[in-house]
């Protein structure tokens, strides 16, 4: 077990007007090697759940523990990156854990490439790149220190189909590797095709947990829609991913 979630509770900004309760009595295991996709439509507490995972936000009630170092790549890349060059953003990772320069450069170096980044973009400013490259150069960034958990906040959004496909693969491919995957969207064809395990949230609770090969039965139709989701459908978009 690497993730354990005990009846996990998030209330914002209690006892306050603006008081707002996120996640309501969570529960969730994810073993070592799992990918978990974790749907739910805007609003219904995906990002507070993940922060949860590296303990950037704390339950209110309940109880998270966490196993190995899990590296949180932000929904909005501009959260994320902050130095003046891609290539210090993505060294500073691996320079924070202890590493020499060399170290951390071939660290950031082999990051970037694995995130699809060319070594054109390096000496760049990560705010002056594209939507696309800045997801790529902040995921790099989190790769570089080599997380056992890698979790990722809406990672397609954003992306052309060929920079979605690439990304898909190479999580697939880090998952192959022994790396625990974990990504939010509320595209329930990524969750079918990329992901074997699958919650669902609906204003805060967990309506399905479970592998994603029983989650699309008729019997979950109403759950699904009622989490204002939509059953997944064959495209043409699966078969370029293919
Ligand atoms: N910092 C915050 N303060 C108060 N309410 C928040 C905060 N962040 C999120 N919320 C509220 O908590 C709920 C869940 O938000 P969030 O976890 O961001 O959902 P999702 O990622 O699924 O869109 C929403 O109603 C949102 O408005
Ligand atoms: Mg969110």
């Amino acid at each position: 077990m690497v993730i354990r979630f005990d009846n996990v509770s998030h209330i914002y900004g209690p006892g306050t007007l603006f008081e707002k309760k996120a996640l309501s009595g969570i529960n969730l295991c994810v073993e070592k090697g799992d990918s978990l996709c974790i749907c739910g439509k805007t609003g219904s507490g995906k990002t507070t759940l993940i922060k949860h995972i590296n303990g950037l936000l704390k339950p209110s009630s309940g109880e998270v523990k966490t196993e190995g170092f899990a590296g949180l790549v932000f929904q909005f890349p501009e959260d994320q990156l902050f130095a003046p060059t891609v290539i210090e953003d993505v060294m500073f990772g691996p320079l924070n854990m202890g590493k020499s320069r060399g170290e951390a450069r071939a660290a950031a170096e082999e990051a970037l490439a694995r995130a699809g980044m060319e070594s054109q973009f390096y000496d760049r400013n990560p705010f002056t790149l594209s939507g696309g490259q800045k997801r790529l150069a902040a995921l790099a960034g989190v790769l570089a220190m080599k997380p056992q958990i890698l979790v990722l906040d809406e990672p397609t959004a954003g992306l052309d189909f060929r920079s979605s496909a690439s990304l898909l693969k190479l999580l697939h491919h880090l998952n192959s590797e022994g790396v625990t995957v974990i990504a939010v969207t509320h595209e329930m064809n990524l969750a079918r095709d990329y992901f074997s395990k699958l919650l669902i949230l609906d204003s805060g609770h967990a309506v399905w947990n479970g592998n994603t090969a029983d989650a699309f039965c008729a019997g979950n139709r109403e759950l699904i829609e009622h989490a204002g989701l939509e059953m997944p459908q064959d495209n043409e978009i699966e078969f370029l991913l293919r």
